[in-house]
Order: structure tokens, then C-alpha cells, then sequence
């Protein structure tokens, strides 16, 4: 794992996860405030999912775009039930993949207590249940939480608590480890009987495939159809990135998979064997790391399309996007 080096500036409101972080935590919430919580994917910012005030909360200091709508997290199926109308399917996949990195998207109860803010007024609602055991005692002690990456909007994703504190002012991150995925959930929605995939993630889609006995149609990440508004530039360190890399530029850092390029004077490998999993746990650190002062642009060498590649690469292409004020 990386070591960050850059002072942070409210490491007081990292706290060991324990019991008696628990209960701080669910103090914090019951309050209407958000917290940074572990997850296995990245550290979220949580928040009461039925309390609008608290989900306002959490746009606010993220910076983010009201449109987009949030990722509802619980403890158990039952209390997922009580919330979306689940399908024969979805049971099927939610019972293989969870708790863990698998986010499914489905119609809202007519009762559904969850903030409408939450689901940026759609009839749908993105629900998951982690696999962070720290992640998984706070929703048992409070229930239903609504939570992004606890990030600011458009920045790359925390990995650690200290990612976490270094941009959100939380009164409290729950320290769990550095996240054993490193990047967020596959999301799956449903178009009739088809399962689509809306968000390539922690699970590799082929998984997915395999268990549903059917394709995965697939949507590119952020189509206008289910997440309105969704940027292309996302994940973006300050740093350019150049992806596919043959070779290394001026002022470039390279970040290598497999056998590294010759000649970067920095150098960070996602994966020395080439496994994509292990890329998709360095990948958001690894970014964080080579994104300095003296560096004008990553060099990212070429990754497969397969397992979480396809993940992998997908987070890549929007840190390489185009963003304003840049070229
Ligand atoms: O791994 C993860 O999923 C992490 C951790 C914290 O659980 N969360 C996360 O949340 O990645 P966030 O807010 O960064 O991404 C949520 C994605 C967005 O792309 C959003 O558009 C989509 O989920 N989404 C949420 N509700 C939706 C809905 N009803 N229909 C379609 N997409 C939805
Ligand atoms: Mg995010």
C-alpha cells in the first residue's frame, strides 16, 4: 500500500473502526451529519438515506450535482425488500454477490422511506449491501444509509481514511483499512427481463454473465437514460493522463502494468504480474501518488478489457477525459 506524504488537515476525525467508533458514528448520523465510512470498493460519505436534510448534506460538501442520484446501503435482504421491488433475478444475483461490490438498481416501494433527494427523484433506487464488516456493524445500529464516494465531486475516489480527510472537512471518517477492492461497485439495472450493465466495478461482468445465464447489455457508464447529468471527466487527477502508452514523454510519470516501460524517471506498477484485480486495488492510490507538482502527465501503459480491467479502464478514460480550463 501507498503512503500518502501531503499533511492532512483534520486527521483528529480519524477514528480506529471499533465499538466505540459505532457509536460515535451512529451518533453523527442520528444528528443528520455525514461520516466517512469503509467500504470494501472506496470510503464513502454516509448519510441517513431518509432524511433529506442529511442527503442535502452530503451534495454540499461533495460539490456534486443534485441530478445525480446516490447508492442506498443496508445490512440485510429483508431491509432490502422493505425498500425496491426485487425480481426473481435480482434475488438470484444479489444472493451470489452479496454482501460485496455489487450494486443493483430497481423500482422504488410505493412506501419507501428513502429521501427522494437520494435518488435525484427518479422511481428507481440504486441499493447495495457492502462486505466492510466495519461498514456493515454501522448499518446494523442504524439502518439504511445513503453514500458516494467520499470524495468531491469529479476528484478520484478515497481508498483510505486519511484520502478521505485530505478533502471532505467530516467530523468523523471510521478508519477500516485501505479499501481491499479500490474501486466502486459494478452496478446492474434491468430492462424488462435483461440485466444491463450500468457501471462496470468491483465484480467482473463475465461473473455476473455466468450466473444469470444471459449477456449483459451493456450501457456506457453515465448514459443519459438512468444517470442524468453524468460528466464525462471524472476521477481526474491534476496531472493529464495519457492512456495506452508505447512509450514515455517530458515530464511524464508512468504508471506500468505488467513489465514496465524503459525511461520515466517515476514509476508506480498496478500490477508487476498483470492481474487486473490487484490493478483495481492500486488503481485510485497509485493516482494520488504520481499526481504532483513536478509531474505534467501520467503515462498509463495499456490494460486487457477483461475481469476488472474493463473497470480499470473505464476509470482511466474519464481521468483522461477532457476537462474545462484544460486541454
Ligand atoms: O462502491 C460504490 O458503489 C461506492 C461505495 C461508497 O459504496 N459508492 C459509489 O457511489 O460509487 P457514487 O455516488 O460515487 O456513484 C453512484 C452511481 C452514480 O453513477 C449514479 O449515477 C448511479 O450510481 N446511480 C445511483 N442511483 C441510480 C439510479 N436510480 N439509477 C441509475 N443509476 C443510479
Ligand atoms: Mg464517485
Amino acid at each position: 500500500m501507498l503512503v500518502m506524504s501531503s499533511p492532512a488537515t483534520n486527521e483528529h476525525a480519524i477514528f480506529k473502526a471499533g465499538p466505540a467508533t459505532t457509536a460515535r458514528a451512529v451518533a453523527l448520523l442520528r444528528a443528520g451529519q455525514p461520516i466517512g465510512l469503509p467500504t470494501e470498493t472506496v470510503y464513502g460519505l454516509a448519510a441517513d438515506a431518509c432524511d433529506d436534510r442529511a442527503v442535502a448534506r452530503i451534495f454540499e460538501m461533495k460539490g456534486r450535482p443534485t441530478f445525480n442520484p446516490l447508492i442506498i446501503h443496508v445490512a440485510d435482504m429483508a431491509l432490502a425488500e422493505t425498500l425496491v421491488e426485487m425480481t426473481p433475478l435480482a434475488r438470484r444475483i444479489a444472493a451470489r454477490f452479496w454482501p460485496g461490490p455489487l450494486t443493483l438498481v430497481l423500482p422504488r416501494r410505493p412506501n419507501c422511506p428513502v429521501s427522494l433527494l437520494a435518488s435525484a427523484g427518479l422511481d428507481t433506487l440504486a441499493i447495495r449491501m457492502p462486505a466492510h464488516p466495519a461498514a456493515r456493524e454501522i448499518l446494523r445500529a442504524f439502518g439504511p444509509l445513503a453514500a458516494p464516494s467520499a470524495n468531491r465531486s469529479g476528484h478520484v475516489s478515497p481508498t483510505t481514511a486519511r484520502h478521505v480527510v485530505e478533502e471532505l472537512p467530516v467530523a468523523l471518517v471510521v478508519d477500516g483499512g485501505p479499501c481491499q477492492v479500490g474501486l466502486e461497485s459494478t452496478i446492474i439495472g434491468f430492462e424488462g427481463e435483461t440485466p444491463v450493465l450500468l457501471r462496470p466495478g468491483g465484480i467482473a461482468a463475465e461473473d455476473i454473465e455466468d450466473l444469470a445465464g444471459v449477456a449483459l447489455a451493456r450501457r456506457a457508464h453515465g448514459d443519459a437514460i438512468t444517470a442524468p447529468g453524468q460528466l464525462g471527466s471524472h476521477y481526474a487527477p491534476v496531472a493529464g493522463v495519457r492512456l495506452d502508452a508505447a512509450d514515455i514523454r517530458e515530464g511524464e510519470a508512468l504508471l506500468a502494468f505488467g513489465r514496465p516501460l524503459p525511461g520515466a524517471a517515476i514509476t508506480l506498477n498496478l500490477s508487476p504480474s498483470g492481474d487486473t484485480a490487484e490493478a483495481a486495488a492500486n488503481l485510485f492510490a497509485m493516482l494520488r501518488a504520481l499526481d504532483h507538482p513536478g509531474i505534467t502527465a501520467i503515462a498509463v501503459m495499456p490494460i486487457p478489457e477483461t475481469g476488472l480491467g474493463l473497470a480499470v479502464n473505464d476509470r482511466l478514460r474519464r481521468a483522461a477525459a477532457p476537462r474545462e480550463g484544460r486541454p
